[in-house]
């Protein structure tokens, strides 16, 4: 890369920590970022996974350590960011990406389900983005908080998943009113809101042709949308490119919402 770019764009040195590491985007997002040079914390549910994407980096010359973890538990969150600060040396960036998505009609909604989709995509993103905050302020050079919502947090365009939808709005407007508390401290925070992107929890959804058809439903290329295009936008936002951005969410969609 010419070095101006590197400076636009590159994190090296940074210390990132990645929710649901293990797999889909959150997986697209660990490879990325080590590719950028930073050193990478995957967490992920499943230990195996988030090993093996850890395994990867390492494999192509990074740094990475791999940690199992229930991003919805604050004794599971706060332990997970001690372990980047005692094993990588500090906390720059963190992607809150652990996300669920069970599809039942509305009013099927066990209230189990409700709560566990709510702890993990929209309480577990407010502890992290509030534990993150702290460790960033107190250690005074700021820092890159990314949370992940959906197209569906601004449109509900599938029946089955109005309690995801509710933690996906929720997610944006907890983006912008922590941006709003943590910008005095250099503090940065932003989301993505992907259209519906090819991963491992979507495909069997697409396969059971659950999602429609994307050559009807995506005016910009007329396909899904894969993990790398989302890691892509997260780098940008997480970089010194990004350096004037808060509070923002950027759609990540090929037009899916236009329509
Ligand atoms: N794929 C899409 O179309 C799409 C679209 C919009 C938003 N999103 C969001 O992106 C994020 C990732 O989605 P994906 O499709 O890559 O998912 P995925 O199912 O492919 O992968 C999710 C990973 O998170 C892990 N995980 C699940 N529960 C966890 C928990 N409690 N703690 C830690 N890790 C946990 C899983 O083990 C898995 O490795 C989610 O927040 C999702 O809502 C996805």
């Amino acid at each position: 890369m010419a070095k101006g770019l590197e400076q636009r764009f590159g994190i090296d040195g940074k210390v990132a920590v990645v929710t649901g590491g293990g797999a889909g985007i959150g997986r697209a997002v660990s490879l990325c970022l080590a590719e950028a040079g930073a050193a990478v914390a995957v967490q992920d549910l499943d230990e195996k996974r988030a090993a093996a994407v850890a395994g990867e980096i390492a494999d192509a010359g990074g740094k990475a350590i791999s940690m199992a973890g229930d991003a919805s538990d604050s004794s599971s969150i706060g332990p997970m960011y001690q372990r980047a600060l005692d094993e990588l040396g500090g906390l720059d960036i963190t992607v809150n990406n652990a996300g669920i998505y069970p599809f039942t009609d509305f009013l099927e909604i066990p209230e189990k389900e409700l709560d566990k989709v709510f702890d993990l995509n929209l309480r577990g993103s407010f502890l992290a983005t509030q534990m993150a905050g702290k460790i960033m302020s107190r250690q005074g050079k700021g820092g890159r908080i990314i949370n992940i919502a959906s197209v569906q947090g601004l449109r509900p365009t599938a029946p089955g998943v109005t309690h995801y939808n509710v933690t996906k709005a929720g997610v944006m407007m907890l983006t912008k009113s922590a941006a709003l508390e943590l910008a005095p401290s250099g503090i940065a925070v932003n989301c993505v809101a992907p259209g519906v992107i090819q991963t491992s929890g979507t495909q069997p959804l697409i396969d059971a042709d659950q999602l429609g058809d994307p050559t009807e439903l995506v005016p910009y290329g007329g396909r899904w949308g894969s993990a790398e295009e989302v890691a892509n936008t997260i780098l940008f936002l997480v970089g010194p490119a990004a350096s004037y951005i808060t509070g923002e969410t950027i759609i990540i969609d090929g037009g899916y919402l236009l329509r």
